[in-house]
């Protein structure tokens, strides 16, 4: 096993029904360490920059939307293969088909307000991370 960092968002959706401490209580509890957080109010630029590999996608523009309409929590998290490990607490893309027990399962609204989003690779994984955070704001 190897220590991972990854990128973490807690959406709009959950910030919004207070879930912020439910969701990090499931992360830690998988054996995640939160490294790195603060709460932010994306502009549109950013959102569409962080979605940018979405951008021909019929889902993009309402997704940029949905991404700008409320605060975000921001993460590093860190842990044993972190990328892979978030991957599976989050649960599926679309919340009728995450398994139980998973954070989209329990708190997503829909395929969109899915409640979270996790890097997919460790290189994405560095990149956002880079995209929101200097080196000095994540404390291993
Ligand atoms: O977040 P994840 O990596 O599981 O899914 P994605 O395919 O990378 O899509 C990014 C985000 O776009 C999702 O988390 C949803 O918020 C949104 N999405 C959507 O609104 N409608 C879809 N059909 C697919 C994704
Ligand atoms: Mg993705």
């Amino acid at each position: 096993m190897s220590v991972e960092r990854t990128f973490s968002i807690i959406k709009p959706d959950a910030t919004r029904r207070n879930l912020t401490g439910s969701i990090n209580q499931k992360l830690e509890a998988a054996g995640l360490r939160i490294v790195g957080q603060k709460r932010l109010q994306l502009t549109e630029a950013q959102a569409k920059a962080f979605y940018a590999v979405h951008a021909e996608r019929p889902f993009y523009g309402e997704l940029v939307s949905f991404m700008i309409s409320g605060p975000v929590v921001v993460q590093v998290l860190e842990g044993d293969n972190a990328v892979a490990k978030n991957r599976a607490i989050m649960g599926a893309t679309n919340p009728a088909n995450a398994e139980s027990g998973t954070i989209r399962k329990e708190f997503a609204e829909s395929i969109e307000a899915n409640s979270v989003h996790g890097s997919d690779s460790l290189e994405n994984a560095k990149n956002e991370i880079a995209f929101f955070f200097s080196e000095s704001e994540i404390v291993g």
